[in-house]
Protein backbone atom coordinates (compact mmCIF):
# COMPACT_ATOMS: atom_id res chain seq x y z
CA UNK A 1 0.00 0.00 0.00
CA UNK A 2 1.46 3.37 -0.93
CA UNK A 3 2.04 5.93 2.05
CA UNK A 4 0.10 8.78 2.73
CA UNK A 5 2.60 11.19 4.13
CA UNK A 6 0.20 13.96 5.86
CA UNK A 7 2.03 17.02 7.71
CA UNK A 8 -0.07 18.29 10.90
CA UNK A 9 0.56 21.76 11.88
CA UNK A 10 -0.60 22.56 15.49
CA UNK A 11 -0.01 26.27 16.24
CA UNK A 12 -1.10 28.88 18.30
CA UNK A 13 -1.15 32.38 16.49
CA UNK A 14 0.86 34.34 17.97
CA UNK A 15 2.84 36.57 16.15
CA UNK A 16 5.49 34.11 15.67
CA UNK A 17 2.86 31.36 14.35
CA UNK A 18 2.02 33.64 11.59
CA UNK A 19 5.40 34.19 10.22
CA UNK A 20 5.88 30.13 10.44
CA UNK A 21 2.90 29.82 8.87
CA UNK A 22 4.25 32.18 6.39
CA UNK A 23 7.40 30.37 5.78
CA UNK A 24 5.03 26.79 5.34
CA UNK A 25 3.42 29.05 2.52
CA UNK A 26 6.23 29.85 0.82
CA UNK A 27 8.68 26.48 0.89
CA UNK A 28 6.79 24.98 -1.29
CA UNK A 29 9.04 22.69 -2.81
CA UNK A 30 9.88 20.73 0.64
CA UNK A 31 6.23 20.73 1.32
CA UNK A 32 5.73 19.18 -1.80
CA UNK A 33 6.49 15.92 -0.30
CA UNK A 34 3.27 15.35 1.69
CA UNK A 35 -0.06 14.27 0.15
CA UNK A 36 -1.62 16.41 2.57
CA UNK A 37 -1.22 19.74 4.75
CA UNK A 38 -3.62 19.71 8.12
CA UNK A 39 -3.53 22.69 10.26
CA UNK A 40 -4.98 22.80 13.73
CA UNK A 41 -5.40 25.43 15.92
CA UNK A 42 -5.07 25.17 19.76
CA UNK A 43 -5.57 27.77 22.79
CA UNK A 44 -2.07 28.98 24.11
CA UNK A 45 -0.71 32.43 23.10
CA UNK A 46 -4.60 33.21 23.49
CA UNK A 47 -7.57 31.78 23.95
CA UNK A 48 -8.84 28.35 21.38
CA UNK A 49 -11.63 31.15 20.12
CA UNK A 50 -8.70 33.70 18.95
CA UNK A 51 -6.22 31.25 17.96
CA UNK A 52 -8.73 29.37 15.67
CA UNK A 53 -9.62 32.60 13.60
CA UNK A 54 -6.39 34.66 13.77
CA UNK A 55 -5.53 30.53 12.18
CA UNK A 56 -8.17 30.96 9.68
CA UNK A 57 -7.27 34.73 8.96
CA UNK A 58 -3.93 33.94 8.30
CA UNK A 59 -4.14 31.24 5.91
CA UNK A 60 -6.84 33.15 3.97
CA UNK A 61 -4.72 36.52 3.94
CA UNK A 62 -1.63 34.27 2.72
CA UNK A 63 -3.96 32.14 0.05
CA UNK A 64 -2.26 29.14 1.53
CA UNK A 65 -2.94 25.75 0.47
CA UNK A 66 -3.94 23.41 2.48
CA UNK A 67 -5.79 20.03 2.54
CA UNK A 68 -7.70 20.45 6.06
CA UNK A 69 -8.02 22.65 9.10
CA UNK A 70 -9.76 21.57 12.45
CA UNK A 71 -10.06 23.39 15.61
CA UNK A 72 -8.44 22.25 18.69
CA UNK A 73 -8.19 21.64 22.27
CA UNK A 74 -10.89 24.42 24.03
CA UNK A 75 -9.17 23.67 27.56
CA UNK A 76 -5.63 21.78 28.99
CA UNK A 77 -5.59 18.10 29.48
CA UNK A 78 -6.50 18.36 33.56
CA UNK A 79 -9.49 21.02 31.85
CA UNK A 80 -8.16 24.46 32.97
CA UNK A 81 -8.37 27.66 30.57
CA UNK A 82 -4.96 28.37 29.05
CA UNK A 83 -2.81 30.85 30.37
CA UNK A 84 -2.56 33.54 27.82
CA UNK A 85 0.81 35.61 26.16
CA UNK A 86 -1.50 38.91 24.80
CA UNK A 87 0.49 41.13 26.26
CA UNK A 88 3.78 39.63 23.99
CA UNK A 89 1.44 38.38 21.40
CA UNK A 90 -1.49 42.04 21.46
CA UNK A 91 -5.26 41.72 22.46
CA UNK A 92 -6.77 38.40 20.82
CA UNK A 93 -3.48 37.01 20.04
CA UNK A 94 -1.89 39.26 17.11
CA UNK A 95 -0.64 42.87 16.97
CA UNK A 96 -2.64 43.83 14.33
CA UNK A 97 -5.94 43.18 12.60
CA UNK A 98 -6.84 40.74 10.09
CA UNK A 99 -9.85 40.59 7.57
CA UNK A 100 -12.18 38.35 9.59
CA UNK A 101 -12.23 34.75 7.40
CA UNK A 102 -14.33 31.89 7.91
CA UNK A 103 -12.79 28.72 6.45
CA UNK A 104 -14.56 25.05 6.24
CA UNK A 105 -13.91 23.00 9.10
CA UNK A 106 -15.17 19.70 10.48
CA UNK A 107 -16.77 19.60 13.53
CA UNK A 108 -14.84 16.97 15.20
CA UNK A 109 -11.46 17.84 17.26
CA UNK A 110 -8.08 17.40 16.17
CA UNK A 111 -7.58 14.56 18.16
CA UNK A 112 -10.41 12.77 16.65
CA UNK A 113 -8.98 13.47 13.77
CA UNK A 114 -5.75 12.00 14.74
CA UNK A 115 -7.71 8.39 15.96
CA UNK A 116 -9.87 8.60 12.94
CA UNK A 117 -6.81 8.53 10.96
CA UNK A 118 -5.07 5.75 12.78
CA UNK A 119 -8.02 3.36 12.43
CA UNK A 120 -8.84 4.00 9.11
CA UNK A 121 -5.45 2.21 8.75
CA UNK A 122 -5.06 3.47 5.33
CA UNK A 123 -0.89 3.53 5.17
CA UNK A 124 -0.90 6.84 6.70
CA UNK A 125 2.41 8.59 8.14
CA UNK A 126 2.15 12.23 9.95
CA UNK A 127 5.06 14.67 10.73
CA UNK A 128 3.99 16.79 13.30
CA UNK A 129 5.07 20.32 13.58
CA UNK A 130 3.99 21.63 17.20
CA UNK A 131 4.13 25.35 17.98
CA UNK A 132 2.05 25.87 20.70
CA UNK A 133 0.82 23.59 23.64
CA UNK A 134 1.12 19.90 23.23
CA UNK A 135 -2.68 19.12 24.30
CA UNK A 136 -3.73 17.98 20.71
CA UNK A 137 -1.50 15.21 20.58
CA UNK A 138 -1.11 13.85 24.34
CA UNK A 139 -5.01 13.70 23.88
CA UNK A 140 -4.63 11.34 20.86
CA UNK A 141 -2.02 9.29 22.41
CA UNK A 142 -4.11 8.73 25.45
CA UNK A 143 -7.04 7.67 23.42
CA UNK A 144 -4.53 5.17 21.27
CA UNK A 145 -1.63 4.22 22.73
CA UNK A 146 -0.21 2.80 19.53
CA UNK A 147 -1.23 6.07 17.58
CA UNK A 148 2.86 6.29 17.74
CA UNK A 149 2.88 4.01 15.01
CA UNK A 150 1.51 6.05 11.98
CA UNK A 151 3.62 9.17 13.37
CA UNK A 152 6.58 9.36 11.27
CA UNK A 153 8.54 12.00 13.51
CA UNK A 154 7.56 15.00 15.76
CA UNK A 155 8.78 18.57 15.41
CA UNK A 156 8.30 20.59 18.74
CA UNK A 157 8.97 24.50 19.66
CA UNK A 158 9.13 24.26 23.42
CA UNK A 159 11.24 23.73 26.44
CA UNK A 160 14.22 24.80 27.94
CA UNK A 161 17.00 22.91 28.55
CA UNK A 162 19.46 23.97 29.90
CA UNK A 163 18.74 27.70 30.09
CA UNK A 164 16.18 29.83 31.71
CA UNK A 165 12.21 29.63 30.62
CA UNK A 166 10.49 32.60 29.40
CA UNK A 167 6.88 31.83 31.13
CA UNK A 168 8.81 31.75 34.31
CA UNK A 169 12.49 31.37 35.29
CA UNK A 170 11.90 27.18 35.45
CA UNK A 171 9.41 26.85 31.74
CA UNK A 172 9.39 28.12 28.68
CA UNK A 173 5.13 28.61 27.48
CA UNK A 174 4.42 26.03 25.33
CA UNK A 175 5.19 23.36 27.90
CA UNK A 176 4.09 25.43 30.98
CA UNK A 177 0.91 26.32 29.36
CA UNK A 178 -0.13 22.51 29.21
CA UNK A 179 3.08 20.31 31.59
CA UNK A 180 0.58 17.29 31.95
CA UNK A 181 0.16 16.78 28.16
CA UNK A 182 3.93 18.03 27.51
CA UNK A 183 5.00 15.12 29.82
CA UNK A 184 2.65 12.90 28.23
CA UNK A 185 4.35 13.32 24.53
CA UNK A 186 7.60 13.50 25.72
CA UNK A 187 7.33 10.29 27.66
CA UNK A 188 5.91 8.45 24.76
CA UNK A 189 7.96 6.31 22.22
CA UNK A 190 7.26 8.74 19.36
CA UNK A 191 10.40 10.18 17.33
CA UNK A 192 10.72 13.88 18.72
CA UNK A 193 13.17 17.11 17.93
CA UNK A 194 12.72 19.83 19.64
CA UNK A 195 13.75 23.30 19.66
CA UNK A 196 13.87 24.86 22.80
CA UNK A 197 14.71 28.29 24.11
CA UNK A 198 18.60 27.00 24.09
CA UNK A 199 18.68 27.91 20.29
CA UNK A 200 16.14 30.68 20.05
CA UNK A 201 18.13 34.19 21.24
CA UNK A 202 20.73 34.35 18.58
CA UNK A 203 18.15 34.18 15.75
CA UNK A 204 15.94 37.25 15.72
CA UNK A 205 14.55 40.15 13.82
CA UNK A 206 16.46 43.11 14.83
CA UNK A 207 13.75 46.70 15.08
CA UNK A 208 16.74 48.73 13.31
CA UNK A 209 17.77 45.96 10.50
CA UNK A 210 14.06 46.04 10.17
CA UNK A 211 13.19 49.40 9.75
CA UNK A 212 16.55 49.87 7.50
CA UNK A 213 15.62 47.06 5.03
CA UNK A 214 18.58 44.77 5.48
CA UNK A 215 16.03 41.72 5.59
CA UNK A 216 15.55 40.46 1.74
CA UNK A 217 11.79 40.11 3.16
CA UNK A 218 11.53 43.72 3.48
CA UNK A 219 12.31 44.42 0.09
CA UNK A 220 10.71 41.77 -2.00
CA UNK A 221 6.96 42.55 -2.59
CA UNK A 222 5.23 39.33 -2.96
CA UNK A 223 1.74 38.56 -0.87
CA UNK A 224 4.09 36.42 1.27
CA UNK A 225 6.43 39.26 2.37
CA UNK A 226 4.13 41.94 2.37
CA UNK A 227 2.10 39.90 5.34
CA UNK A 228 5.56 39.10 7.02
CA UNK A 229 6.30 43.27 7.01
CA UNK A 230 2.71 43.87 8.30
CA UNK A 231 2.89 41.50 11.29
CA UNK A 232 6.68 42.55 12.32
CA UNK A 233 5.82 46.19 12.17
CA UNK A 234 2.89 45.86 13.82
CA UNK A 235 5.08 43.69 16.51
CA UNK A 236 6.99 47.02 16.66
CA UNK A 237 4.79 49.28 17.48
CA UNK A 238 3.11 47.94 19.95
CA UNK A 239 6.29 47.14 22.11
CA UNK A 240 7.56 50.34 21.25
CA UNK A 241 10.38 49.00 24.45
CA UNK A 242 11.46 45.71 22.23
CA UNK A 243 14.62 46.43 19.89
CA UNK A 244 14.25 42.22 18.83
CA UNK A 245 11.45 39.82 18.20
CA UNK A 246 11.67 36.52 18.58
CA UNK A 247 11.35 34.06 16.06
CA UNK A 248 10.70 30.59 17.90
CA UNK A 249 8.37 29.30 16.27
CA UNK A 250 10.00 30.02 12.65
CA UNK A 251 13.35 28.32 13.43
CA UNK A 252 11.10 25.33 14.16
CA UNK A 253 10.06 25.32 10.50
CA UNK A 254 13.86 25.32 9.50
CA UNK A 255 14.85 22.40 11.80
CA UNK A 256 11.40 20.60 10.09
CA UNK A 257 13.30 21.32 6.38
CA UNK A 258 17.09 21.34 7.41
CA UNK A 259 17.57 19.40 10.71
CA UNK A 260 21.09 19.22 9.80
CA UNK A 261 21.86 23.10 10.64
CA UNK A 262 21.34 21.86 14.31
CA UNK A 263 23.31 20.02 16.90
CA UNK A 264 21.29 17.21 19.55
CA UNK A 265 21.72 16.03 22.27
CA UNK A 266 19.90 12.26 22.72
CA UNK A 267 18.03 12.51 25.95
CA UNK A 268 14.89 11.70 28.01
CA UNK A 269 12.93 14.69 29.43
CA UNK A 270 10.80 15.02 32.25
CA UNK A 271 8.23 17.51 32.40
CA UNK A 272 7.54 18.67 36.38
CA UNK A 273 3.96 19.23 37.34
CA UNK A 274 5.02 20.69 41.05
CA UNK A 275 3.09 24.00 41.64
CA UNK A 276 6.22 26.24 41.91
CA UNK A 277 8.32 24.67 39.02
CA UNK A 278 5.58 23.15 36.61
CA UNK A 279 6.84 22.97 32.92
CA UNK A 280 10.09 22.89 33.74
CA UNK A 281 11.57 20.42 30.85
CA UNK A 282 14.58 18.65 32.40
CA UNK A 283 16.79 16.47 30.32
CA UNK A 284 18.12 12.79 31.83
CA UNK A 285 21.39 12.12 32.19
CA UNK A 286 21.94 8.79 30.61
CA UNK A 287 20.84 8.53 26.48
CA UNK A 288 17.09 9.05 25.39
CA UNK A 289 14.40 9.44 22.53
CA UNK A 290 14.26 12.99 22.48
CA UNK A 291 16.37 14.57 20.24
CA UNK A 292 16.98 18.38 22.11
CA UNK A 293 18.90 20.89 19.82
CA UNK A 294 21.84 22.39 21.33
CA UNK A 295 23.57 24.56 18.99
CA UNK A 296 22.51 25.88 15.53
CA UNK A 297 24.37 27.32 12.23
CA UNK A 298 22.58 31.05 13.39
CA UNK A 299 23.57 32.47 9.81
CA UNK A 300 22.04 29.72 7.75
CA UNK A 301 18.96 29.28 9.76
CA UNK A 302 18.46 33.21 9.80
CA UNK A 303 19.20 32.89 6.06
CA UNK A 304 16.04 30.43 5.53
CA UNK A 305 14.18 32.05 7.83
CA UNK A 306 14.80 35.39 5.70
CA UNK A 307 14.06 33.92 2.51
CA UNK A 308 11.14 31.63 3.51
CA UNK A 309 9.38 35.08 4.19
CA UNK A 310 10.19 36.91 1.16
O1 LIG B 1 7.97 30.25 24.01
C1 LIG B 1 7.71 30.52 22.66
C2 LIG B 1 6.49 29.82 22.20
O2 LIG B 1 5.36 30.25 22.96
C3 LIG B 1 6.14 30.14 20.74
O3 LIG B 1 5.49 29.04 20.16
C4 LIG B 1 5.18 31.30 20.87
O4 LIG B 1 4.26 31.39 19.78
C5 LIG B 1 4.43 30.93 22.13
O5 LIG B 1 3.40 30.01 21.76
CA1 LIG C 1 3.32 29.34 19.05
Amino acid sequence: MKTTNILFIDTDPGVDDALAITMINNLSNETKIYDKIIYSSIGGNTSLKNTHQNMMNILKTLQSSYSEIYKGSERTLLGQKYVDAEHYHGKNGLTTKLNSSELNHTTIESYELLQNLYLEDKGIKITFLMLGPLTNLAKALIAIPSISNIIKEVIIMGGAFYVKGNATQYSEFNIYADPEAANIVFKSDIIIRVIGLDVCDEVIINRDRFYKSKYLFTESKTKNSKFSNLIIDSFFNFHSNKSEMSLCDPIAVVCLFNENLFEYKLKNVTVTLDELTKGQTIPSKQKGNVSIAVNLNVNKVMQMIDKSLS
